[in-house]
């Protein structure tokens, strides 16, 4: 039995396709795109899981929607006639696409892939996300948790599920939502909501949690089981397009942060790339901490917030394993803290927590929760996208007239690569299926060597041009997690350890050999077995035997503002544009 599960119309559209409950293949359509957070119809990212199943639409026993379009239509209809007439401009506005489009999603299925009516169903939003978290989860029984911006009006809901049953006890509803509380201060912050997320947990470290007051006595009110409650006064997302806050909220924070400004610190330093150091450095130094500070009492309020959630629902269920989904479910301070302070004892999070990943949620909902299929798939790893094989890699390179080793023996391709990444060479990595979800694990990333604070902006000048609040991140060799790591014993065996969704304290004396990927003393880690990612783990295991740690840095292979390469056309593109000095395809090197 086949089932198709998409998202799209919001951010980050999707496409997961199961066979018999197994999932085949999962992929998001900016890969395909070229589009960040592309949110268009999925027609790529389908047609990529149909034929790597080899079969047709026709051949789909069930294509489901991850979303209800007309409860969602009504939220927003009843949202614009509450705040009307301040509303009417969004109202009018966001009316265009609605009545083209997103309301006839069924249409649109049924004509882009010729899929008869009766087979297309639709789900929920965050039952979806329940369903992507707890299925694929290696757990017969487990609490989950929910949390993001909004889907049709839940915007959190706690829950258990039970063998093929997901039953949801609690929902906090819009505009009530912690999601959007935090994308509200990443506005503030100057970073695009949605995408800048992830930079105001980066710059958070650099702060002080001076404003948690404030925003506790102004804009949040929080119950002992984490229900909470926005004050809509500060707010403008329930009637703006385009405004997440208004001017009270500015007279509390001050004014917001130019958008794009250089972020750097007295502790960050005026890192190279930025150019020339300003004469007024200093001063610009005050204003970012100010900045810093506001980010570090947001991100405390928000780990308060699903500490005390989690912590409730433990009190609820007794259950010591949690699985977690939803785009806070990627905030990986957060889940560290999880897994540190609260009595829950196995996390699982699959690497696509957002919305993309509700297309793999709806369709293990139509599977299991709708037909009640027995259970039969748990994720082991993040490995779902489109393969490149040889014989294509080889046409792309001859055709291009691209100068190139090939290595028959794999061994001898990772020797010499240890060599390069130890003499301080920088590589991009491109092997097998690309990575579900954001995040690159080991087959479209771009790795050295971690030692060093110089290989930080090493690959900040030749790649990447990133902030200092972005850090790269670590992959370390699974069983050595314990040595690095405080809690890294309690973290192997976590599944959000092997998706690169969780920040740990790095130890003592450990933090000072890895430099490149220490983050104001903490790590994203990843950690990485051999029977996950064969080559990958060979790899670092050489190169731990060359420098005695083993552990190497791990960046997403793409150049700033683009989704991760997808072929090898992309790879070699993204290679030819930057400062990358080795590029291996497969069983292929080229250099520069
Ligand atoms: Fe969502």
């Amino acid at each position: 039995m086949y089932i198709l599960g998409i998202s799209c119309y919001y951010h980050d559209a999707a496409a997961a396709l199961l066979e018999d409950g197994k999932l085949v293949a999962a992929a998001e359509e900016e890969r395909f795109t070229r589009i960040k957070h592309d949110f268009d119809f999925p027609k790529n990212a389908i047609e990529f899981c149909l034929s790597h199943a080899g079969i047709s639409a026709r051949d789909l026993d069930y294509l489901i929607f991850y979303e209800k379009p007309f409860h969602k239509f009504e939220r927003i209809l009843m949202t614009s006639f509450q705040s009307f007439p301040r509303s009417w401009n969004v109202f009018r506005e966001a009316m265009i696409p609605w009545l083209s489009e997103k309301l006839w999603v069924k249409n649109t299925i049924m004509e882009k892939t010729g899929i008869e009516p009766d087979k297309v169903l639709f789900g929920e939003h965050h039952l979806s996300h329940a369903a992507s978290a707890f299925y694929p989860s290696p757990f017969e029984e487990a609490a989950i948790l929910t949390v993001d911006g909004v889907g049709e009006w839940t915007t959190a809901s706690m829950g258990i599920g039970k063998g093929t049953e997901i039953k949801l006890l609690k929902e906090i509803k819009f505009p009530h939502s912690l999601g959007l509380l935090y994308s509200a201060f990443t506005a503030f912050l100057g970073f695009q909501v949605n995408e800048g997320e992830y930079k105001v947990m980066g710059m958070a470290p650099y702060g002080k949690p001076e404003y948690v007051d404030r925003i506790y006595d102004n804009l949040i009110k929080i119950a002992d089981d984490g229900s909470f409650w926005l004050n809509m006064d500060y707010f403008s997302f329930h009637y703006s397009d385009d405004k997440m806050f208004n001017s009270k909220f500015e007279n509390l924070f001050g004014k917001p942060r130019t958008p794009e400004m250089y972020f750097f610190t007295s502790e960050t330093r005026f890192p190279s790339y930025f150019g020339e150091k300003p004469s007024n450095f200093n001063e610009l130094c005050r204003e970012n901490e100010h900045y810093a500070d506001i980010a570090a009492s947001i991100q405390r309020v928000t780990e308060e917030v699903i500490l005390k959630l989690v912590n409730s629902l433990y009190k609820e269920t007794g259950l010591k394993k949690l699985c977690i989904a939803g785009g806070v479910g990627l905030n990986s301070s957060a889940n560290g803290r999880i897994l540190r302070e609260t009595p829950f004892e196995e996390i699982f999070i699959q690497p696509s927590a957002g919305d993309g990943g509700g297309a793999l949620g709806a369709a293990l909902h139509a599977y299991h929760g709708l037909l009640g299929k027995p259970r039969a798939f748990v994720m082991e790893h993040a490995y779902w996208g489109k393969e490149y094989a040889e014989s294509e890699i080889k046409e792309f390179l001859k055709k291009n007239n691209i100068s190139y080793q090939y290595f028959s023996d794999d061994e001898k391709l990772l020797d010499r690569l240890v060599d390069d990444l130890v003499g301080g060479k920088v590589a991009g990595w491109f092997q097998g299926r690309f990575e579900w979800g954001p995040r690159a694990l080991g087959n479209r990333s771009i790795l050295a060597d971690p030692r060093s604070e110089e290989m930080k902006d090493l690959v900040n000048v030749k790649i990447k041009f990133r902030e200092p609040f972005r850090p790269f991140a670590p992959v370390i060799l699974e069983e050595h997690t314990g040595e690095y790591f405080s809690y890294g014993d309690k973290a192997v065996n976590q599944y959000p350890a092997r998706y690169m969704l969780l920040v740990l304290p790095l130890k003592e004396g450990k933090a000072g050999n890895i430099n490149a990927v220490n983050h104001l003393g903490t790590g994203r880690l990843q950690t990485i077995r051999e029977e996950w990612n064969q080559r990958y783990y060979r790899l670092i295991k050489k190169f731990g035997q060359a420098t005695g740690v083993p552990i190497l840095l791990n960046t997403s292979f793409n150049l700033r503002g683009e989704p991760i390469v997808t072929s090898p056309a992309n790879a070699f593109n993204t290679f030819s544009k930057s400062g990358i000095d080795i590029l291996v395809l497969g069983n292929y090197m080229v250099r520069k």
